[in-house]
């Protein structure tokens, strides 16, 4: 396994992210967003799955004419037309990679594919054999991986990588894992696969139980050099491992894993709010990173300490994320300093007895409304003001 400290960002937003979506993406519209993904400066971006629909063949092809940078990738399951149709889509790009899937785990291939472990293994190698005809990108990803026996996994990937797979791509379907037991699954896999050094390790976490970013990061201290995440964490039912969570990650905690990517991160913000208006997504207010809340801060004590300095209650400034400033605001959980801090920076200084009286008219009136804004405390101010003359 190539192994350095610089980690790759798979964004998948045009793919597992658009399965999300309860009305698909219009080829401009893809577009519009592969724009600013590349910008993002992603290492791979997969657009797609062309054999599902000629409109995604036909945005595919499109992307692939247009973007140029990071190497764009199409999802074919291990079956001969689907391979080809990403070959073809994929034809106009500059550097391009096609990934290739199959269920590996006794439910799936038993349940679903009705075929045993030696089937899958022969039509991925044959599905590989048809993908080298286009590119030597080829990336192969067992699906249900972290529910399927480790020596199972060791078979299939051993094949595949002998066929020609450059990638290896190990997905958390059902996002079933636990941290441990990933780091655990995958060191077996480093150990056991003979020609694991011949290619990257991947892992594509689902967020269903809400370890999809604990489990990436994990798999990076077990040796994983390539994350598939999308965007917000877009992604079939509870979404995939969100990007700017792991990349912000890496870059809060390089004391922790001495890794970085190479996305520019003060693009982060501006790309949310681009995803969440064009995919019809809203971000909830607190989600890490991007949410609306991410970096406002409420309560008199913390609002105390980030006047103080930032670094009290923010782990990393909201610019590196391409959010302009912080956020105070004024509930009756607000304190006396934050308070006096907006009218000073609002050009209403006040002196200590000045505050006493405000900050109690404030309370009483955050009391009864829920929310005080701007010009209720101004005017407070001036009310004040006015009572002081009389
Ligand atoms: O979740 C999954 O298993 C997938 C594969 C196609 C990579 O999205
Ligand atoms: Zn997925």
């Amino acid at each position: 396994m190539k192994s350095n400290n610089r980690v790759r960002i798979f964004d998948t937003t045009l793919r597992d992210g658009e399965q999300a979506l309860r009305r698909s993406l219009s080829k401009d519209e893809k577009l519009q967003l592969a724009k600013a993904i590349a910008k993002l400066n992603v290492d791979v971006m997969e657009v797609g799955f062309p054999a599902s629909s000629p409109g995604d063949f036909a945005s595919v092809e499109l992307i692939a004419k247009e973007i140029q940078g990071p190497t764009i990738c199409a999802l074919a399951r291990a079956v001969p037309e689907d391979v080809i149709a990403c070959g073809e889509a994929l034809k106009p790009a500059q550097h391009k990679r096609i990934h290739i899937f199959i269920a590996t785990s006794p439910i799936h291939l038993e349940k679903k594919l009705n075929i045993n472990l030696q089937a899958a293994t022969d039509k991925a190698v044959e599905a590989i054999s048809i993908a080298k005809e286009y590119t030597d990108d080829i990336e192969f990803g067992c699906e249900d991986a972290t529910r399927t026996p480790p020596e199972d996994l060791c078979y299939i990937i051993e094949k595949a990588i002998a066929a020609g797979a450059t990638t290896v791509n190990l997905a958390d379907t059902v996002g079933y894992t636990t941290p441990k037991e990933f780091h655990q699954l995958l060191s077996h896999i480093k150990a056991n696969v003979s020609n694991i050094d011949q290619a990257i390790l991947s892992v594509h976490c689902h967020n269903d139980l809400g370890l999809a970013v604990a489990n990436s990061a994990e798999s990076l201290l077990a040796g994983v050099r390539q994350i598939e995440c999308t965007v917000n964490g877009i992604g079939e039912r509870a979404g995939n491992c969100a990007l700017e969570e792991i990349t912000m990650l890496l870059s809060a905690r390089k004391d922790l894993f001495g890794l970085y990517t190479n996305i520019k991160t003060e693009l982060i913000k501006p790309t949310s709010e681009l995803v969440s208006s064009v995919a019809r997504m809203p971000v909830q207010l607190n989600k890490a990173v991007v949410g609306g809340n991410a970096f406002a801060h409420s309560s008199g004590i913390h609002q105390d300490g980030v006047i103080k300095s930032s670094i009290t209650y923010e782990i990393f400034h909201p610019e590196q994320v391409g959010i302009s400033k912080n956020e105070l605001y004024f509930t009756a959980r607000s304190g006396r300093k934050a308070i006096a801090h907006f009218l000073t920076q609002t050009g209403c200084p006040c002196e200590d007895q000045e505050i006493n009286n405000i900050y109690n008219q404030f309370l009483q009136l955050a009391d009864k409304k829920g929310q005080v804004y701007w010009y209720d405390l101004t005017s407070l101010y001036y009310k004040n003001k006015v009572n002081l003359c009389d």
